[in-house]
């Protein structure tokens, strides 16, 4: 059945032959959806029938978001946490381990209903496609079940095993990367399709974070990394030599990093509410976007750094306090994380590509930015179907 979504004000396609500027934007638009798939877009007035339609009320649509950093299965609350950062404490990997406790004494249950809670408000929020990562279990047993109940919600889960030495084996951390490389990987490889190292001070080292990353590789995941969240120390430069999907937070960076994202494949994925909710310094997205290197924006949410499912948020603060113009940040929080996670069926709207739109109660994605902290998203669409309709 072909569905018509008809009086569009404002469409962004991402794809610059089909509209202006970098978002290739058409006024006064339309898009035929049929089977799941975009089937055809343009001009309002030239729109072909359908067997149904939907008026947008001279609203904008936008492709659906694609979150490409996540981190959803967990239990507890850091609440305390981020009162003492607002009351002068700095961020440290070392608050991991409160969140590594609650979630092994949770049940599968709870750890589920935790996840749809979280996954419902980042469908709320314009969010069509997320990843998200295990590293709060950081047993062969705990990881497992995490990406177990991870993948009953999106394909694109992160084995993150590598997320901090666990209690257990702080005197011994060799033995836990060898647990990783030697069992973790080939136990989470049915339910995993990435793997991810937190290669930062208090966690993981560059060789260290190597080791793993190749290790998963081998077994044919495929590579991310948090890098250059605390400090400077090679992950970047990591990341790259590995062909990582991305490189994730970036929030110290040189011009030497700079280069090396801009020679490569890699992504770097910029998450505004870590440096938000930690109170760091924010990475300048114009050094990136200057240089030539593919940017993407991801809501990071987790119970620590960065406890929002919100995209909307996520691209208010990359616009204020990060330099994105608001286009760059569209961009970057739409086919930027496709590309950070090598797809290219999703984050844009073309004949072909999955029909992911979310529908704004605003008459511009400008508004997105423009109208911080308001809710502008009125519909979501997922593959075709209605995941989320605002009441008015
Ligand atoms: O992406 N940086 C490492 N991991 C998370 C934070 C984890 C936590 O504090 O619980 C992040 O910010
Ligand atoms: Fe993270």
């Amino acid at each position: 059945m072909a569905v018509v979504i008809t009086n569009i004000g404002s469409l962004v396609t991402n794809d610059q032959s089909l509209g202006l500027g970098l978002l290739g934007e058409i006024n006064n638009a339309a898009v035929v959806i049929d089977d799941g798939k975009v089937a055809w877009l343009g001009s309002a007035s030239d729109a072909p029938a359908a067997d149904q339609s939907i008026d947008a009320a001279g609203q904008a649509v936008i492709p659906g978001f694609v979150d490409s950093h996540a981190h959803l299965l967990f239990a507890g609350d850091r609440g305390k946490e981020f009162e003492a950062r607002m009351n002068g404490q700095k961020y440290s990997a070392g608050g991991i381990a409160s969140t590594v406790a609650a979630t092994r004494s949770a049940t599968d249950q709870e750890l589920e209903a935790n996840m749809r809670r979280l996954v419902s408000e980042m469908t709320r929020s314009g969010i069509t496609t997320f990843e998200s990562k295990s590293g709060y279990g950081l047993t062969t047993k705990d990881e497992t079940r995490a990406l177990a109940i991870g993948s009953k919600f999106t394909p694109e889960t992160t084995f993150l095993g590598a997320h901090v030495v666990p209690r257990e084996y702080a005197h011994r951390p060799d033995a836990y990367v060898s647990l990783i490389i030697d069992d973790m990987i080939d136990a989470v490889l049915p339910h995993t399709k990435w793997i991810d190292v937190f290669c930062d001070e208090g966690a993981f080292d560059v060789d260290q974070s190597r080791a793993i990353l190749q290790a998963g590789k081998a077994k044919g995941l495929r590579p991310r990394i948090h890098a250059h969240q605390l400090g400077r120390n090679g992950g970047v430069q990591l990341a790259v030599d590995l062909d990582c999907a991305s490189a994730d937070h970036c929030t110290h960076l040189d011009d030497s990093d700079i280069d090396a994202l801009a020679g490569s494949q890699t992504v770097a994925t910029l998450v505004p509410g870590a440096e938000f909710s930690t109170r760091a310094q924010y990475p300048d997205a114009r050094r990136l976007f200057d240089a030539g290197v593919s940017v993407a924006i991801a809501t990071d949410c987790n119970p620590g750094s960065s406890f929002t499912t919100s995209m909307p948020f996520c691209i208010s603060v990359a616009i204020r306090d990060m330099h994105f113009s608001p286009e760059q940040a569209l961009w970057a929080s739409t086919m930027g994380g496709a590309k950070a996670l090598r797809r290219d069926d999703i984050g844009h709207l073309a004949i072909g590509a999955v029909a992911d739109l979310t529908i704004l109660n605003a008459p511009s994605y400008l508004h997105l930015g423009y109208r911080p902290g308001v809710d502008i998203v009125s519909r979501v669409i997922k593959a075709g179907n209605i995941t989320y309709e605002r009441v008015a």
